[in-house]
C-alpha cells in the first residue's frame, strides 16, 4: 500500500466533507440515503481514529497528547450526535437543524486533527510506521464494517455503505 495514516485520514476527511454537502443539498429522496453512507464511513473513521491514531499520537509525538484528548472528546460528541440523527428520519422537521450541528462540529474535528495530529505524526513518526498505520487503520475499519451487522450500527447505516 502506498498511502500513509495521513494520506488515508486525510482523503476520508474529504469524503466525509463531499458527503456533508451531498447530504446539505440532496433531494427530500436522496438524503436518507447519502446520510446513511455518511453515519457509516463516520462511524468507522472514528472508530479507527481511536484505535490507530489517537495512541500514536500521544505515545509517539512530543506536544501532541493534549490535543488528542481533546479530539477523541470531540469524537465521541460526534458519535453521540450522529447516533442521535439516525433514529431521525432524514424528512423529519428537526433533521436540517440537527444535521447542520453535525456538519459544522465534523468541520471543526477534522479541522482540529489536520492541524494538531497530522504535523505531528509526520515529524515524530518514522514513515514505515504511519504506512503500517494505514493498513491497520484500514483492517480496523474492514472488521467494523463486517461487524456492523451485529454490533449496533442501524440496519439503515448498513445499507447505505458503500
Ligand atoms: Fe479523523
Amino acid at each position: 500500500m502506498i498511502q500513509d495514516i495521513v494520506d488515508f485520514s486525510s482523503m476520508q476527511h474529504d469524503r466525509i466533507r463531499r458527503l456533508c454537502d451531498e447530504v446539505d443539498t440532496a433531494g427530500r429522496s436522496g438524503k436518507q440515503r447519502l446520510f446513511n453512507q455518511l453515519a457509516e464511513l463516520v462511524s468507522r473513521h472514528e472508530f479507527s481514529d481511536r484505535k490507530v491514531i489517537y495512541p500514536s499520537v500521544v505515545d509517539h509525538t512530543t506536544g501532541g497528547a493534549a490535543d488528542a484528548v481533546a479530539c477523541m472528546v470531540e469524537a465521541g460528541n460526534i458519535l453521540r450526535e450522529l447516533s442521535g440523527l439516525q433514529r431521525v428520519a432524514a424528512d423529519d422537521v428537526t433533521f436540517d437543524a440537527r444535521f447542520a450541528n453535525l456538519h459544522r462540529v465534523l468541520l471543526n474535528h477534522m479541522a482540529h486533527e489536520e492541524r494538531a495530529e497530522f504535523p505531528l505524526l509526520r515529524l515524530y513518526v518514522p514513515a514505515q510506521r504511519l504506512h503500517a498505520m494505514a493498513n491497520e487503520a484500514h483492517d480496523v475499519q474492514t472488521m467494523r464494517r463486517r461487524g456492523s451487522g451485529r454490533s449496533g450500527t442501524s440496519p439503515a447505516a448498513s445499507r447505505g455503505a458503500r
